[in-house]
């Protein structure tokens, strides 16, 4: 449903927020926990749509998973206890959801078979079938370039050494977790350093890891993972609208409690710095294997632009739509690199940040692997195309709070998929 986001009063963000336990952690936890021995509670699960995806596809292979709130509790079956799914696994919107439970059903002994929406159906799946395919599962699909739907027959497994193309914490995840039913070490390597909260995740459930260096690790098969009690820490990504909300709003001031701030995923913070933000960090500490800290943003009125590029840019991939909101507030040109990865998220991000700033006004160009941007020019109200891209609606919710004149989603309930409740939280500040 599309929405009109009022924007008739002078903004000054205040306050003290939480945001939504992180995505990511959220499903690997559902995912470890249901192949571990015995129960693992999570606390401030992200009850989103992706996650509730990765819920129901272990349900349907006979994990048994209660939902109270916002914790969850899974009834681990050990790594050889799943049965074969009742049914095709829909992973909804979920990339996450598709390539990180590929890898434990290439080591099943039974076919399984995956599908999901129209976006994902667009996504590409070879990065993942290639290496589980060296690795001995079989990967059946009506679609010459292995989109979904595609059925996997599992089983078998060979640990190999495999070099990644792109740096992918959903390749890698895919083929550590197969690892896990390999008949012999399996080693990643990287073109530069992903996200890590596999790596730190299973080392907490109990699993075999070596990290060799921040682009190679290896994971011994067959360990005896044991549940656990994992809290989820917020998620940075959804943290990242109401940092860039802080900056760019007049007289905000703002402190964003308990957010993940694992190195391999605030690349973010560490742009804001760069561009001279106001933003600093309290109360930095662990929970649950993770890096966790309070994050404060008041309103930073010179901020300038940046070059964003190399292996940077794994570290802050999901939050470059709101770094370009950033980046047109800010004075001077900002440009984005090395990120060609955009072109095939949720949406064509290149696109869908391009044109949809181009609509409000200002003054960027799409290049091949990211995009150009001079910013400091007033933005204008327009109608958003998200293509129910979650963090495409979220970013341009937040360009709404600096325009002159509203800004109109075309959609509003994608921001479901990750960030439930995200308009209220929004609205509580204003
Ligand atoms: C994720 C990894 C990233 C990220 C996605 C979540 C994960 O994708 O964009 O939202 O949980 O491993 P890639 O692995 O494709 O870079």
């Amino acid at each position: 449903m599309e929405k009109i986001l009022i924007n008739d009063i002078q903004h000054n963000l205040k306050g003290e927020l939480t945001v939504p336990g992180d995505k990511s952690i959220s499903h690997r936890a559902i995912m470890l926990g249901s192949i571990s021995h015995g129960i693992t509670e999570i606390d401030n699960f992200l009850m989103g749509e992706d996650c509730i995806a990765t819920i129901n596809a272990f349900r349907k292979m006979g994990v048994e998973i209660k939902e109270q709130g916002s914790k969850v509790i899974v009834g681990g079956v050990g790594l050889h206890g799943l049965k074969e799914p009742s049914g095709i696994i829909d992973a909804k919107n979920s990339g996450t959801t598709t390539r990180l439970i590929s890898g434990i059903l290439a080591g099943q002994p039974f076919e399984s078979t995956i599908t999901g929406d129209d976006s994902l159906k667009k996504r590409p799946m070879k990065r993942v079938i290639d290496p589980l395919s060296k690795m001995g599962a079989k990967f059946l699909s009506i679609d010459e370039d292995y989109h979904i739907p595609f059925t996997i027959s599992g089983g078998n497994l060979k640990g190999f050494s495999y070099e990644t193309s792109v740096p992918s914490a959903q390749v890698k995840s895919a083929i550590l977790l197969a690892g896990l039913y390999a008949d012999c070490p399996t080693t990643v390597i990287e073109p530069s350093p992903s996200r890590d909260h596999s790596e730190l995740m299973l080392e907490y459930f109990g699993a075999l890891i070596k990290r060799h260096s921040p682009t190679e690790v290896s994971i011994k098969p067959n360990p005896r993972l044991m549940g656990q009690h994992i809290i989820v820490s917020g998620d940075i990504s959804s943290a990242a609208y109401f940092m860039v909300a802080g900056l760019i709003t007049e007289g905000s001031d703002i402190l964003i409690k308990d957010v993940n701030i694992n190195p391999t995923r605030s690349g973010i913070i560490r742009v804001i710095e760069a561009m001279d933000g106001n933003i600093s960090l309290s109360d930095i500490r662990k929970v649950s294997n993770e890096d966790v800290a309070d994050i404060h943003v008041a309103y930073s009125p010179n901020m300038h632009g940046t070059t964003i590029s190399g292996d940077i840019i794994p570290t802050l991939i999901d939050e470059i739509p709101i770094i370009a909101v950033l980046s047109a507030f800010a004075n001077g040109k900002t440009i984005v690199k090395d990120a060609a990865e955009l072109k095939v998220k949720e949406s064509n991000r290149i696109d869908t940040i391009v044109n949809g700033l181009t609509n409000m006004g200002a003054n960027i160009k799409a290049t091949n692997d990211g995009f150009v941007i001079n910013g400091g020019d007033l933005l204008f109200g327009a109608k958003i195309e998200t293509k129910k891209d979650h963090r495409i609606a979220m970013a341009f919710a937040v360009a709404n709070l600096i325009c002159k004149g509203s800004v109109i989603l075309d959609d509003e309930e994608c921001v479901n998929i990750s960030f439930p409740g995200f308009f209220k939280t929004l609205e509580s500040l204003i």
